[in-house]
């Protein structure tokens, strides 16, 4: 795997008093679920949603913060350290404040934030703003860091000041992204890898995400109680294996080993995790042959593994999983993201993606009555900047 060198984007050309324009994606994740904590691997790639953040400089001593998303704006002093406040702004906020623990102290500014990742669909809307957020504040101020402490940064504004536990997954595959390639992220020491989606038979396939609509957060109980149970599961492994720092080290057969002496589901937690990193590391060959049948199969082994042992699936999702794996051209499908709602990644082939795309939907509203939407997705950079008028904020091909 590569290690980080990629410095922050430079304002560069960028007139001085001209507004800065930075443009993050949003992702999805194709292998790895829940990982992202314990040391383990993850498979995203990012995927042609956007959210724009744009500032400017303004003559007082205030940062504001506006988004055409939401009605409320907030105008902070600049040495306001006030705490969270359960609103939108929290997002930009935290990363604001991360910043100034750092010693990057920005002018007064005007941020606006403008975008079309869907809330609550497990696509790292959050993330999105604060990549966006990080890397205009950054080029504003005229500072620098390496896409590693841009995403822990951003990681880091979500755990603490909007207290949301989520790993690294979503901050820094949004930071890292190469299009045409998923990145494979160990998210202990975050060496990482572009694998490229173009090899052999994969290349005529495409990302098919379908938003099942039923919402999810990850600040909500359940994905806290995961973290927990798998918590208590990797403290039983390492105080048996001292070689073992985390579950990303953790083979099934030492997991065994250790059944009884840990709560039956941390056990199964922790052996969807085990499992799961395993799936990942099968996933990097499968892409580098080229095989989409064999990557369709540890996605549905994964879903399978989601569902039973870390029960983070529900029936409307289950429902789109089994229906998309028997329509033609569908290789492999599975519940994306933190779990309990969202959306589902489908692997297809191109020249079937869009009826795919229409049987899915209309089997979910023939028998559930929800009318889901999908997107049909090619691998995007990760966050980027441009000094450029603001382009349309449509979703990609959507299929609504
Ligand atoms: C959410 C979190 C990520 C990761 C996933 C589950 O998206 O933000 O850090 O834990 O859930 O894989």
């Amino acid at each position: 795997m590569s290690s980080i060198s990629n410095p922050s984007p430079q304002p560069g050309k960028i007139a001085p008093g001209q507004p800065l324009h930075c443009v993050a994606p949003a992702r999805v994740n194709l292998l790895g679920e829940h990982t992202d904590y314990t040391g383990g691997l993850v498979l995203p790639m990012a995927i042609p949603f956007t959210t724009h953040a744009i500032i400017s400089s303004r003559p007082d001593n205030l940062y504001s913060f506006t988004s055409e998303l939401f009605p409320d704006t907030l105008a902070l002093d600049r040495d306001d350290r006030s705490p969270s406040r359960s609103i939108w702004a929290d997002y930009p906020v935290g990363v604001l404040r991360q910043l100034q623990l750092r010693g990057i102290a920005p002018p007064a500014f005007d941020l606006h934030l403008s975008g079309n990742v869907p809330f609550g669909a497990g696509l790292s809307s959050s993330a999105s703003v604060e990549v966006a957020t990080a890397m205009a504040l950054l080029a504003f101020t005229g500072a620098s860091l390496s896409i590693e402490d841009i995403a822990l940064l951003s990681q880091r504004a979500e755990n603490n000041y909007v207290h949301s536990p989520c790993g690294i997954m979503d901050q820094f595959v949004i930071t890292a992204a190469k299009a045409g390639h998923a990145l494979l992220l160990n998210t202990r020491d975050l060496t990482y890898e572009h694998l490229p989606m173009n090899k052999g038979a994969l290349a005529e396939t495409q990302i098919v995400v379908c938003n099942s609509m039923v919402k999810h957060s990850v600040a909500t109980g359940e994905y806290r109680v995961r973290r927990r149970e798998l918590e208590e599961g990797q403290a039983v492994l390492r105080s048996t294996f001292p070689n073992v720092r985390d579950l990303g080290d953790a083979s099934l057969d030492q997991l065994n080993q250790c059944q009884h002496q840990m709560s039956h589901e941390a056990f199964i937690r922790c052996r969807h995790v085990v499992t799961e990193n395993a799936r990942v590391r099968s996933a990097r060959e499968s892409m580098f042959s080229g095989d989409p049948t064999s990557l369709g199969q540890l996605m549905l082994q994964a879903h399978i593994s989601y569902r039973d042992d870390f029960a983070a699936s529900c029936e409307e999702v289950d429902f789109l999983v089994d229906t998309a794996i028997n329509l033609p051209g569908c290789f492999g499908a599975r519940l994306t993201g933190g779990g309990f709602g969202g959306c589902t990644v489908n692997l297809v082939e191109r020249n079937h993606s869009e009826a795919f795309a229409t049987a899915l939907k209309a089997a979910y509203q023939q028998h559930l009555n929800i009318a889901a939407e999908t997107y049909l997705c090619d691998a995007v950079d990760g966050a980027w900047l441009r000094n450029a008028p603001l382009p349309s904020t449509r979703a990609p091909q959507e299929r609504a």
